[in-house]
């Protein structure tokens, strides 16, 4: 499993992330980055211009993913604890990119109201027209939300989707699978 993340991040994460959308010089709000199998390869894309906000509440994966970073000397990576709230402690349009991977379903929220509550604070910090991208992980339709529930939810909160990835090579649980991404554009109107 250690091999498989390693690879990850050394051989796919880049080509992944920047097809996704990952710029050098950016500002990335990685929402529930867990020990940072996406921050730490993003780190490296956006380079020192850029800063990548990892976000989570639970402190042991925030340790870890410090260490990672201590280890390879990325400086660009701010560590970010919360209480699990919705709100995030970031300023109005200061984000360029915020992931939502791996988070947005039944095990960290089955409830709409608290979907949506993320969805405004992520609206929020986003710059205008910038990114949100969905790794929309354990959306099945035995189960809710389902994935059409949270897309319907993301553009209740005017973001459109501007492109859908299939077979998007994604570290999941410690295995590469081919996957979904969703990109979504804050504001609903799409321009050419
Ligand atoms: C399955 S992991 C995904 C980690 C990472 N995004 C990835 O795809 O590798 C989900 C992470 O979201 C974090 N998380 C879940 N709900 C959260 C909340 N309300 N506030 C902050 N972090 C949360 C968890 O602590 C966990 O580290």
């Amino acid at each position: 499993m250690k091999d498989i993340t390693e690879k990850w991040i050394r051989e796919d994460s880049e080509k992944s992330l920047t097809e996704i959308g990952i710029r050098k010089g950016q500002k990335v709000l990685d929402w529930g980055c867990g020990s940072g199998n996406y921050t730490i390869p993003i780190a490296r894309i956006i380079g020192e211009e850029g800063l990548v906000y990892a976000l989570d509440k639970d402190k042991k994966t925030l340790d870890e993913l410090m260490e990672r970073a201590k280890l390879i000397d990325l400086r660009n990576i701010q560590r970010t604890d919360t209480a699990g709230e919705p709100e995030i402690g970031l300023d109005n349009e200061s984000v360029d990119v915020v992931l939502l991977y791996d988070v947005l379903h039944y095990y960290y929220f089955p409830r709409a109201e608290d979907r949506k509550r993320l969805l405004s604070e992520v609206y929020r910090v986003l710059k205008p027209n910038a990114l949100l991208s969905l790794y929309p992980t354990h959306l099945q339709s035995y189960m809710e939300p389902k994935l059409e529930d949270v897309e319907t939810e993301i553009k209740e909160a005017n973001f459109y989707l501007e492109t859908q990835y299939s077979g998007m090579v994604m570290l999941h649980s410690g295995n590469l699978e081919n996957s979904q991404v969703m990109n979504f554009r804050k504001g609903n109107i799409r321009r050419e």
